[in-house]
């Protein structure tokens, strides 16, 4: 059996900018607020002809570029989105007729916040069992096009982007561990309640819950680093870096506390990004490993939280 490891990483932000300031225009809020509250400061979003397969694209060829794979050389492409371009062909399907290849197995998966992470867990289950050698795993999410712009206690949260990581086969790992968790009972707390399978399309509008998000999502990925680092055998001190999802600064915080690491061993984009759901991982992946923070060797926590409820956890030696 092998392992999988990451080959290169990449990322993408659409060019629009919105800063705390240009909401108070719009919705009932402050950028003080906002700022204090989650740690926001702006977020990427995108124009009215940019789609999530534009982003994906975006981050795949930088991610291909990195670790100097060709499309053709992929047998596996996964998208981790909850906002797809379409129903259906998958947005793996449009990303993999964008890159010009064909015949490799290409699907989305939709786990919300934890999408990455989950595609992670699964792309790297395809690359131990033999069933591929060459993953690209994509996160990547147009939020903004499911935000109902009147609700203050979302709208403001939320950006698009995309990040992608190529996993390739490897005789060490690389990715050590995954951690997936569900919970559907608490389905009403963070939802998009529209769909075409109940009847209601019109109502595909994020609707949340923050405050009690904000108490499960803590407890929750405190229980998710010590299970991580219990199966591994790990102490606290071991890992190098926490690459949490960027949903709010003061959740980052808590998990960072329950880990005894400083703040500088976390990388946090949420003040500039927003929370980007699927995206947010792997674009702060790739914004640590292009400047240098993260080297070759060294030990990443990453973990997740979202709708579902969906949580879990990857460790990996980078
Ligand atoms: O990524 C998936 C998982 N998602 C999350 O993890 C998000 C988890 N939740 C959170 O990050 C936080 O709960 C929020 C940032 C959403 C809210 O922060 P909070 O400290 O929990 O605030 P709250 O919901 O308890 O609201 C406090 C007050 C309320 O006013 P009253 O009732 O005390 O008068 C809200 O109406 O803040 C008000 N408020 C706002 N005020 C200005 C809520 N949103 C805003 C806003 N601007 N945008």
């Amino acid at each position: 059996m092998s392992y999988s490891r990451i080959l290169g990483t990449g990322s993408h932000l659409p060019s629009r900018t919105v800063t705390n300031a240009d909401l108070e225009a719009i919705v009932d809020t402050t950028a003080a607020w906002i700022q204090e509250r989650t740690g926001i400061e702006k977020r990427h979003l995108v124009s009215d002809d940019e789609t999530c397969c534009d982003l994906a694209e975006a981050a795949a060829r930088k991610a291909l570029q990195a670790a100097d794979v060709q499309p053709s050389d992929l047998d596996l492409i996964l998208v981790a989105t909850t906002t797809p371009d379409q129903f259906f062909p998958s947005t793996a399907c449009l990303l993999q007729q964008r890159l010009g290849v064909r015949g490799c197995a290409a699907f989305d998966l939709q786990a919300v916040c934890t999408g990455f992470v989950y595609a992670i867990g699964v792309a790297d289950k395809f690359i131990r069992t033999g069933s591929a050698k060459r993953a690209l795993v994509v996160g990547a999410e147009t939020l903004s096009r499911v935000l109902n712009w009147k609700d203050r206690g979302t709208c403001v949260l939320f950006g698009d982007g995309a990040g992608a990581v190529v996993l390739g086969a490897a005789d060490q790992p690389g990715i050590i561990s995954s951690h997936l968790h569900a919970d559907g009972a608490y389905k009403d707390l963070l939802q998009i309640p529209g769909g075409i399978g109940n009847g209601h399309p019109e109502a595909c509008f994020m609707e949340m819950k923050g405050n009690e998000v904000f108490r499960v999502a803590v407890t929750t990925l405190g229980r998710i680093v010590d299970e991580t680092l219990e199966a591994n055998g790990l102490a606290k001190s071991d890992i190098d870096w926490l690459i949490p999802h960027q949903a709010n600064i003061r959740i980052i915080q808590a998990t960072a506390r329950k880990l005894d690491l400083p703040m500088e061993r976390v990388v946090v984009t949420v003040a500039d990004h927003g929370n980007t759901s699927a995206a947010s991982i792997p674009l702060a992946l790739d914004q640590a490993v292009r400047d240098g923070r993260i080297r070759r060797g060294e030990l990443l926590l990453m973990e997740a939280f979202g709708g579902g409820f969906t949580w879990g956890s990857v460790l990996m030696r980078y």
